[in-house]
């Protein structure tokens, strides 16, 4: 929500509609919780401060505080409270923050020195996310929260209210182009052909000021985006590429991002069974992250360049589809024998890093909802990296962990890439069924050259089956918050 504050108001002064303090274990009262004359309350109530423990404390007149309600919120030891266990804290606190409206909070004085103003950043990050609702197409919103209407975070006395400002704005464009990504990822396959999520992009980029390029189905057969147009041929809804241009350092080379755009993955004529299409319409979730991405640089303008190519595709079976047995020919003129029409992602992304290749840049980053097989390697919650350069696959899990969205290294074994050999292309879209994300990250890496390159797996992360501390049930965004820290680090290196 853009319009977050900074303010060095006392958390007993301060006029919002609840304001939200931290209790650590013990019980143990953090910032705020004395000034407001509640510091033995979680002690009364029999509370110790642990994950989950809440204390909720509306105003009554003669109480210490100006705000219509106080929540006190267990955070767990003190010793491990950072950064990442900040945004959560309030993210679990934000669904019931926001039966209020206004919501106040001291929580990033909790933590001092370097990472204070990351902390400022995670908590308006914690509070919006935490709240957000995907809720577009209930008519009925009786028991749906009023939202949190505005965050005030509370610095201390003595803090830099201009670098606390930044941070909140930080905060703001952030968490707003995470929910932007959300939203595209939750709107369901039928209302999100691949040229809608074009059309939305293009609307996104004349908002923020990006250069924008839809590429069309005709001009992508013209340009030899094979992968691209041999995956969204079965389907009456035709391929995109969308291509974004963010300026920020004049001519220096510029960063290049791409994301997996299948608007529905149904398989193709290998098609899935019933169970495994119900989660389909997130298969563009990479392909969001990037837009996600795009939208908070050119709000935050860093001093990079970034170009991002992403394409879409509907992957249908069809009289038109292509077949298990199809050669097509991608961009920079490689072929791949399609064996399995469900074997996609890397087919359209293919096209995607050739044509990101031709053009330079200091590196690749590509996002993808890939592979099951990444799934059972890593769990719902953690993103696989692959590339060819470690010290970049290592910037951008620090990126990762920085900013809470755990990325872990899988290995791109070359012993293995003779499980992809075909005998009739020069690479076939299968592998093996063991070790199915390291074929699927070979194969990709076919198409980067010598770029220095980083996949990033997300078919687990992409999407929360069970909801999370961040959000409900549904998209999550990821990795737009990694992405967007990754480029903030380049320009501040530089
Ligand atoms: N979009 C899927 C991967 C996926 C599966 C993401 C489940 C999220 C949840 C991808 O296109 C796919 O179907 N991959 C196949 C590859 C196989 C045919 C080599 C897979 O993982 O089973
Ligand atoms: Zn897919
Ligand atoms: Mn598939």
């Amino acid at each position: 929500m853009a319009g977050s504050a900074y303010s060095t108001d006392s958390p007993a002064k301060v006029r919002a509609d609840v304001v939200v303090l931290p209790v650590f274990e013990g019980p143990d009262p953090g910032p705020g919780v004395k000034d407001v004359g509640l510091e033995s309350a979680f002690r009364d109530a029999k509370l110790k401060g642990k994950k989950g423990e809440v204390l909720l404390m509306p105003r009554r007149g003669q109480d210490g505080f100006a705000a219509g309600a106080v929540m006190l919120v267990g955070v767990g030891e003190k010793k491990s409270f950072g950064v990442s266990q900040l945004r959560r804290a309030l993210g679990r606190a934000a669904p019931t923050a926001a039966r209020f409206g206004s919501v106040a909070t001291t929580f990033p004085r909790a933590i001092s020195g370097k990472a204070y103003a990351d902390a400022v950043q995670a908590a308006v990050e914690g509070l919006a996310l935490g709240s957000y609702r995907f809720d577009r197409y209930k008519t009925k919103r009786d028991d749906a929260p009023v939202g949190i209407s505005k965050i005030t975070v509370l610095g201390g006395p003595g803090s830099d209210a201009k670098a606390g400002r930044a941070a909140v704005s930080r905060g703001d464009v952030v968490a707003d182009s995470v929910k932007w990504a959300r939203d595209l990822v939750n709107t369901p396959a039928g209302d999100l052909p691949p040229a809608v999520l074009a059309k939305e992009a293009q609307k996104m980029a004349r908002s923020v000021g990006l250069t924008c390029k839809v590429w069309s189905d005709a001009e992508l057969r013209k340009g030899g985006f094979g992968g691209v147009i041999g995956v969204g041929q079965g389907s009456v809804n035709p391929p995109r590429l969308i291509e974004l241009t963010y300026t920020g350092a004049g001519k220096q080379q510029p960063y290049a991002l791409t994301g997996k755009g299948v608007s529905f993955d149904s398989g193709g004529l290998s098609i899935k069974d019933a169970k495994g299409m119900e989660s389909m319409k997130d298969d563009m979730g990479g392909a969001a992250s990037i837009l996600g991405a795009m939208r908070a640089i050119a709000l935050l303008k860093p001093k990079v360049n970034v170009i991002a190519a992403v394409p879409s595709s509907e992957n249908m079976p069809s009289g038109s589809a292509t077949k298990p047995g199809d050669v097509l020919r991608h961009r920079g003129g490689k072929t791949s024998e399609v064996l399995n029409t469900d074997a996609e992602g890397r087919l359209i992304l293919a096209d995607a890093l050739a044509y990101l290749a031709e053009k330079k840049p200091r590196a690749i980053i590509d996002t993808a909802t890939l592979t099951g097989a990444c799934m059972i390697a890593l769990g719902d919650d953690i993103a696989g990296a692959f590339g060819n350069d470690d010290d970049l696959v290592g910037d951008v899990i620090s990126a990762g962990s920085a900013v809470g969205e755990p990325i872990w290294q899988l290995p791109l074994w070359r012993d293995y890439r003779s499980l992809i050999d075909s005998a009739v292309a020069d690479v076939k879209n299968i592998g093996e069924r063991y070790g199915g994300a390291i074929t699927a990250a070979l194969f990709l890496a076919e198409f980067v050259g010598d770029v220095p390159w980083v996949h990033l797996d997300i078919a687990g992360p992409a999407f929360a089956s069970n909801g999370s501390d961040l959000g409900p049930k549904g998209a999550t965004g990821v990795p737009v918050r990694t992405l967007v820290r990754y480029l903030f680090d380049r320009a501040a290196t530089r």
